[in-house]
């Protein structure tokens, strides 16, 4: 798959930003939500906890949340897959033991118009790697590896592809300091963009044809909110 309308995405993307969203006493009550909430997916392989938004554990949390991306964002739809009743979940709570590797959440329908990611961090140890090469197919992981290259996916899952790759050697001093838990031979061609520290209290929105992964930097475990947005 392909986007249909890249030139209308293009259009609307800007470099990351870091900004501040949302007040300590918001990120709290954020960070309780978290705990209160079901687990969705606990992926081994990943060493990864998923927890999904959903909608009216606390009424309040979900207005705020929305008219405070809106201040940002302006108009834009959720892309965050939805509930069983149609309800649009909010965001992803990602919680991770071990560093993700070289993806971009591009989406999954050809005519949707992607928008931003807003990330925030929930706890205050990571580092996410955005890189300045963009991809406009699927939501996909990147990998050299020939098995996983055979991955079909199904629904909702993350194609496999090593069609990011370029010719030029990745910087090796940035690899050593950010990058060790990736093949660097996987990350030929690519160039950084912005290597945001997490900090509690800020939020990141990047577009969401920007290729990034973790840093190899993670201590005991690492939680976040990630919001993805479409115009339409
Ligand atoms: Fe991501």
């Amino acid at each position: 798959m392909k986007h249909k309308n890249i030139d209308e995405i293009k259009k609307l993307e800007s470099l990351p930003k870091i900004i501040k969203l949302f007040s300590d006493q918001e990120i709290k009550n954020i960070s309780e939500l978290y705990n209160s909430l079901p687990v969705t997916v606990h992926n081994q392989k990943q060493n990864i906890i998923k927890k999904r938004w959903l909608q009216n554990y606390s009424k309040s949390l979900d207005t705020m949340y929305i008219s405070k991306l809106k201040e940002v964002l302006g108009e834009f739809k959720m892309d965050n897959f939805k509930s069983e009743k149609g309800e649009d979940f909010f965001g992803l709570f990602h919680e991770s033991f071990s560093p993700l590797k070289l993806h971009v959440d591009s989406g999954f329908e050809e005519k949707d118009i992607i928008f931003k990611q807003v990330v925030t961090p929930l706890s205050p140890i990571g580092e996410t790697v955005i890189f300045k090469n963009r991809w406009y197919g699927k939501s996909t992981s990147f990998t050299i590896d020939a098995d996983e290259l055979k991955f079909k996916p199904g629904p909702g899952q993350n194609e496999r592809s090593r069609e990011h790759l370029g010719t030029e050697e990745f910087d090796k001093t940035i690899y050593k300091k950010y990058l060790t838990h990736i093949d660097i031979n996987n990350l030929k061609g690519l160039k950084v963009e912005l290597v945001y520290q997490w900090k509690v209290g800020e939020t990141l929105i990047m577009d969401r044809s920007h290729i990034h992964c973790s840093s190899s930097k993670i201590v005991n475990k690492k939680l976040g909110l990630t919001t993805f947005t479409k115009k339409k």
